[in-house]
This record gives structure tokens, C-alpha cells and sequence, in this order.
């Protein structure tokens, strides 16, 4: 029976969450990092949605801008007048043989499967939709099934008498139906009900009376199929999300302390014997090599961390790359352009900016070392500052192999330090260095005999 249908996917974004208290339209909104309407449309693409139309009214603009993609077709619905309203404003682009999903763009956390489940069960004689039962139902749409256990109509619950708003089963607003059949019933919608809206829900009466039979599916978890109105549920919803992320992550191997304490804004790949401890945030794409420790307290944004580098407490890390075997921290800053190869140590109060370090280098204490390439086995003393910026121009600072820099020292680039030099402490460097030269650049000391220190009176 089954066949490989067209599939349309319909987002609708246009209303206005006037709960969230934000200038953020509400499907830009967050969780896990990535935009509520972002979660619906990756999903959609997962599913293989070959057209994609996000119905947009409130706070269009923006959410156009974020969300443009070649797959990504947007329809204005100007005024908010119902979800079938919504849903009609988009009839004249579905494809005619197209079976078309209805999602919403705060409905963040629907799974592919559950879905593809829906959509099977597309035909000319059936239509999708997915339910589910709820402790509190009040507020949402009620399926109302006849003796036999049929789906006949959902009621409101502003329109429900008494008994019908005791039935637990309540729309999720996720359904599967075919173009045809929206092109025939969508047109019948009225809005005579207690909200003065054309409600998409009305559909299912229509169904019912065209001999379309509906097929219910239901979630594996009711969070598959919330949606988020306002803060509190934005941020029950987040915690759901980075309970399955840690989830995902502990069942592939990785050690995590505290489960509850893990977010992850992005993706996170992780080999083999990896161990988080408590409170790390993981963001954009983040690749962990086998064995890698993070201790407690880290942020880690776009970088790839090779096999058995150890990050201590409190180390921050943005779009680096570290070799293995590196020692990092606690308290480094690593920030953008770093690159570390195999068995660099850099120690507390470290910040690292567009600087390559080659092969067992170490950076231990409170230096800054930026716009820099550093050669192997170099050791950079405490203090140490490459003074890259004129206040306008950036300059390099290029060190060679086997370099010792005393402590204190401030390196005035550009600059070039040969080999096998050494740098005596507290020297200020303006001048290139040859190969296994000793500079010194600092006051002479003087020792003055018999100086009487000031005395209080
Ligand atoms: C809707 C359903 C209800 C279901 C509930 C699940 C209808 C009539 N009711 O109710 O059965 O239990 O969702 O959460 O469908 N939207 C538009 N344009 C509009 C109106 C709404 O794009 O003109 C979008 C909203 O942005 C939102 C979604 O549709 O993402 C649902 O709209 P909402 O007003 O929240 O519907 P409910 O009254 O909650
Ligand atoms: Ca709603």
C-alpha cells in the first residue's frame, strides 16, 4: 500500500505570545540554544519535507531574517484570525498531490518518528493526528470519540459544556492531511464560536462527514507536544531538553557527574572514556577526543579538543583547536584563532588569542599571548605580555623553537625570536632576536649603601 508521497510541511508562527513579555517574536525564542521555530524546521527537514512554508504574522520581519533558508518558503498572514485562517493562507502553494504536516513553530520538541507515524497514515480515506492525555486539560481542544472509539470532532474548550471538558484526550494541533482534502474543507470553516476564529480543529467534524476516517497517534512523552507560552514553561521545557542530551550522551559512554548539571547549546560529539564534571556548557559545534576530562565549571564554544587533553576548573574556550595531551587551566581563556598542537600546557590566568603553539610548548601563569606562533618546547615565564596593539594596528609575534622568556617580560611586536634564544626576565623586547641569543632589557640595578628608609613621626 504505502508510497513515496510529495510531503509539504506547514509551520505556523504568525501569533504573538504576549505571555513571554519579550520583544522577541516567541518562536525565536530559545531552548537548548537554538530557536523554537529552528527546532520545528530542522525536524521538518529530518523528515525529508521537501517544501517547507513558516506562516508568519507577528514580528514577520525578524522572523524572516532568522530563519531564510533555499527550502524555506514564508506566508504572511496578516491578520491572526484562527488557525484555520492560518492554515488557508497557505492552500494556494501546496502542491495538489502533496500530503502536508501541520506543526507549530512553539511546538519545539516533536520527534521525527512520532511524526513519520503520522504522515503513514495519510491517504485519500484517512487523515493523522496526534493526541494526547493530560493530568490538566484545561485550555486545550477535546477529542471527541464516538461508542465506538472513533475521532468524530474536537470541541474547544472555551466552546465544551461540562462533559466533554472532562475528556482527557486533548489536540496537540499536529495533524497529516492531504492538500486535496484541505482545498475541500477549508473553505467551510466558520467562525461562529466563542472565540470568533476559523479554527483548523473544525476540520475533523468535516472529515468525518467526507467518509476521511482519522488515524490517532500519540507522542512517547506529553513534552514532545508542548508548547511554550510563557517563561516557565520555556524553561521546564529546556530542562526536559538538556535531561535528553545528557541522556544521549551518557548512553554513548560519556562519564557525567551530575547529569542535572550539563547544557549542551548546540552539538556535541564525544569519543570514547569522556568525562564532564558538574556545571560545563557546551556551545555551537563541540568535538571531544577520546579521554578528554573537563573539570567542573567550563564553557567550551566551537572547538575541537583532541584525544586526552585535560581542561581544568574554570577555563573558558571559543572557537580553538587543541591537539592532545594539552593541559589546560584552570581559570585559561582561550579565545578565538588558538591552536594548540600535541602537550601544550597553558596554566591560570592565561588568555590566548590567534595563537599557534607548536609541540610541548607551555604557557603556565598570568600571561597574554595573542597574534602570535610559537615554536616547540618553548617556555613563556609568568607575566609574560605580547604587546600586539598600537591602539589601531595589530602586529605578530613569532618565537622559534626551544625559546625561553623570562618572567615579566613584555614582547613589543612585531617582533621575530630565533631559536634557542633566551629572554632574561623583566626585559622589554622592541628588537628581533637571532638564534641562541641572550637578550636583556631592563633597568641596570643599582644597590645604595646606608639609605635611611622614611621614618613616621
Ligand atoms: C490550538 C488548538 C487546540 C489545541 C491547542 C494545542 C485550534 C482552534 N485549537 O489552540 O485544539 O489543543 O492548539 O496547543 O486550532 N496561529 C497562527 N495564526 C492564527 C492563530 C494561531 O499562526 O491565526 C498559531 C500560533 O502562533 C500558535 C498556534 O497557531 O503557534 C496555535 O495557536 P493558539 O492560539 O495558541 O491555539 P490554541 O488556542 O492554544
Ligand atoms: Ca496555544
Amino acid at each position: 500500500m504505502s508510497q513515496t508521497t510529495s510531503l509539504d510541511i506547514l509551520v505556523l508562527a504568525a501569533g504573538k505570545g504576549t505571555r513571554m513579555r519579550s520583544d522577541l517574536p516567541k518562536v525565536l525564542h530559545p531552548i537548548g540554544g537554538k530557536a523554537l521555530v529552528q527546532h520545528v524546521v530542522d525536524t521538518a527537514r529530518s523528515i525529508g519535507g521537501q517544501q517547507i512554508l513558516i506562516i508568519i504574522g507577528h514580528g514577520a520581519e525578524k522572523v524572516e531574517a532568522c530563519m531564510a533558508a533555499p527550502d524555506v518558503k514564508f506566508v504572511l498572514q496578516a491578520q491572526q484570525l484562527g488557525t484555520g485562517h492560518a492554515v488557508q493562507q497557505a492552500l494556494p502553494k501546496l502542491r495538489n498531490d502533496a500530503t502536508v504536516l501541520i506543526l507549530y513553530g512553539d511546538v519545539p520538541l516533536t520527534r521525527a518518528d512520532t511524526l513519520q507515524k503520522l504522515i503513514a497514515a495519510v491517504s485519500d480515506k484517512q487523515m493523522g493526528l496526534l493526541t494526547v492525555n493530560m493530568q490538566d486539560p484545561t485550555g486545550y481542544g477535546r477529542i471527541i470519540r464516538n461508542a465506538s472509539g472513533a475521532v468524530q470532532a474536537i470541541v474547544e474548550h472555551k466552546d465544551a459544556n461540562d462533559e466533554q471538558r472532562k475528556i482527557s484526550e486533548i489536540n496537540t494541533g499536529i495533524m497529516a492531511v492531504k492538500t486535496r482534502h484541505l482545498q475541500q474543507w477549508l473553505p467551510q470553516l466558520q467562525n461562529n464560536n466563542s472565540q470568533g476564529e476559523y479554527y483548523l480543529t473544525d476540520i475533523i467534524a468535516l472529515a468525518q462527514q467526507s467518509g476521511v476516517s482519522i488515524h490517532v497517534e500519540q507522542p512517547n512523552a506529553v513534552e514532545e507536544v508542548e508548547g511554550i507560552n510563557n517563561r516557565q514553561q520555556q524553561a521546564a521545557l529546556e530542562r526536559f531538553y538538556q535531561k535528553q542530551k545528557a541522556n544521549e550522551l551518557m548512553v554513548v559512554g560519556v562519564t557525567l557527574l551530575d547529569p542535572a548539571r550539563f547544557d549542551c547549546r548546540g552539538n556535541l560529539q564525544t569519543g570514547r572514556d569522556v568525562v564532564i564534571d558538574i556545571n560545563c556548557v557546551f556551545e555551537g559545534d563541540v568535538v571531544l577526543g577520546d579521554g578528554v576530562v573537563i573539570e567542573p565549571n567550563c564553557i567550551i564554544i566551537n572547538s575541537k579538543i583532541g584525544s586526552n587533553t585535560h581542561i581544568k576548573a574554570y577555563s573558558h574556550v571559543e572557537d580553538s583547536v587543541l591537539a592532545a595531551d594539552c593541559d589546560i587551566g584552570p581559570y585559561a581563556r582561550l579565545r578565538p584563532g588558538t591552536q594548540l598542537a600535541d602537550g601544550v600546557k597553558i596554566g591560570n590566568f592565561v588568555e590566548t588569542k590567534k595563537a599557534v603553539i607548536a609541540k610541548g610548548s607551555k604557557v603556565n601563569h598570568l600571561s597574554y599571548i595573542g597574534d602570535a606562533i610559537i615554536g616547540s618546547d618553548v617556555n613563556v615565564g609568568a607575566g609574560t605580555i605580547t604587546c600586539n596593539y598600537d591602539g589601531v594596528n595589530k602586529f605578530k609575534t613569532e618565537i622559534g623553537d626551544n625559546v625561553f622568556v623570562g618572567s615579566n617580560s613584555a614582547l613589543v611586536a612585531p617582533l621575530k625570536i630565533g631559536s634557542g634564544s633566551t629572554i632574561a626576565a623583566g626585559s622589554v623586547i622592541t628588537k628581533d632576536i637571532e638564534s641562541a641569543e641572550l637578550a636583556i632589557a631592563r633597568g641596570k640595578q643599582r644597590n645604595i649603601q646606608g639609605w635611611q628608609r622614611p621614618t613616621k613621626k
